[in-house]
């Protein structure tokens, strides 16, 4: 099917971005956006969690949050597909407009607050799925939940059969007190009781714990030690920030919520490296934030990752980007006489 993304881009640009993004996820759902098919690339392949990963460039949650369109962002080739955040419930999340780019920035601020369509309807849409790729599912507890710990433990038993991985979102801002989970008091708990939960399916699925950039780097690594300690299997570094770097030019950066993008390449790859010396023996590491270049995937694997997120990047690039990282992936790596991705991770650590 032709890819019709370089003619629409000028208007994706234009129109409101939540929009942009509705209509970009029609376009993958009808074909309309697929290019030529991957090609193989074996030295870019890797194994985590007992599953084989074409590549390490996965997209990040928030993007296909109702898992609409699973095996089209496969086939565009991301080497995996995390959908989510899902909730027990559906809700509608915050009032729009809650979602602001920051063109001059590559950067985006966003406020959504788990808009899902609930664990239900993206169970039936997992159920029915051919095996196309890894695919983890990001979960969290509904606003308002009396009981936070329960939300995560059903949309646990419901979808954690049907992921390579299921993530623990304790670390979105826009949902109140969800980054209180972070603390040690609550988290311990919280992880052992997933740990729990896991033991008891007949299918389970790898445990990641998906951290913001905005902890203490005390408090990360305590969080990361928890995780380890519960039999966890890695940690998505890193969620969105609730810090405004100098130097922000877009004239939306004092908008409410969590910042994403280029800016957040400074803010979450230190902690990447942090974690990945103190528990890159024991845990995975999945480098998020600010990937927007063969040059920044690089970087991430250098710190610590062995698999890859992105999400702001793909609105300002569109999905060609993915194939342009790996390109350029493969070819720092041959640069460096590295003749796998695993020899390189976390040479810089
Ligand atoms: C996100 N992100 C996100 N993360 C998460 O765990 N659950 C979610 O529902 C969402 N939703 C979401 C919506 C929007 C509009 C954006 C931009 C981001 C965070 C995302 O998964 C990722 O961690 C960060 O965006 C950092 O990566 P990038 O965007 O800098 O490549």
């Amino acid at each position: 099917m032709a890819n019709l993304y370089p003619l629409a881009a000028p208007l994706l640009a234009r129109i409101d971005p939540e929009r942009a993004h509705g209509l970009t996820l029609a376009a993958l759902r009808l074909g309309l956006a697929a290019g030529r098919p991957p090609r193989p690339r074996p030295q870019l392949e890797g194994a985590a969690f007992g599953r084989r990963f074409a590549n390490p460039l996965g997209l990040a949650a928030g993007f296909d949050k109702d898992a609409r369109a699973v095996v089209p962002l496969l086939r565009a080739g991301f080497g995996f597909v995390e959908v989510g955040t899902v909730t027990p419930r559906p809700q509608a999340g915050q009032p729009r407009p809650r979602l602001y780019r920051l063109p001059e920035d590559g950067a985006a601020i966003n406020r959504m607050g788990f808009n899902s369509a609930g664990m239900a309807a993206v169970a039936a849409r997992l159920a029915g799925r051919e095996d196309g790729g890894p695919l983890g599912v990001n979960i969290g507890p509904n606003r308002g939940a009396g009981d936070p710990v329960a939300d995560y433990v059903v949309c646990f038993r419901r979808l954690g059969p049907l992921a390579d991985y299921v993530a623990i979102n304790v670390s979105s801002p826009n949902t109140p007190g969800l980054r209180r989970l972070q603390e040690a008091a609550r988290l311990g708990p919280l992880l052992a009781r997933l740990a729990r939960e896991r033991e008891a399916l007949d299918r389970r699925p790898a445990l990641l714990l998906k951290l913001s950039p905005d902890l203490e780097p005390g408090a990360a690594l305590e969080a990361a030690r928890l995780a380890a300690g519960e039999g966890f299997d890695g940690l998505i570094v890193s969620n969105t920030s609730l810090q405004r770097p100098a130097g922000l030019a877009g004239r939306h950066r004092h908008q409410a919520g969590g910042l994403s993008g280029r800016p957040l390449f400074a803010i979450s790859t230190p902690l990447l490296r942090a974690l990945w010396r103190a528990e890159g023996q024991r845990l995975i590491l999945v480098g998020a934030g600010g990937i927007d270049s063969a040059q920044a995937a690089y970087g991430k694997i250098r710190a610590g990752a062995t698999l890859l997120q992105l999400y702001t990047a793909l609105a300002f690039h569109g999905p060609a980007l993915v194939e342009n990282i790996l390109d350029g992936l493969q070819a720092l790596l041959a640069r460096d006489g590295y003749r796998t991705l695993a020899e390189a991770v976390g040479a810089d650590a």
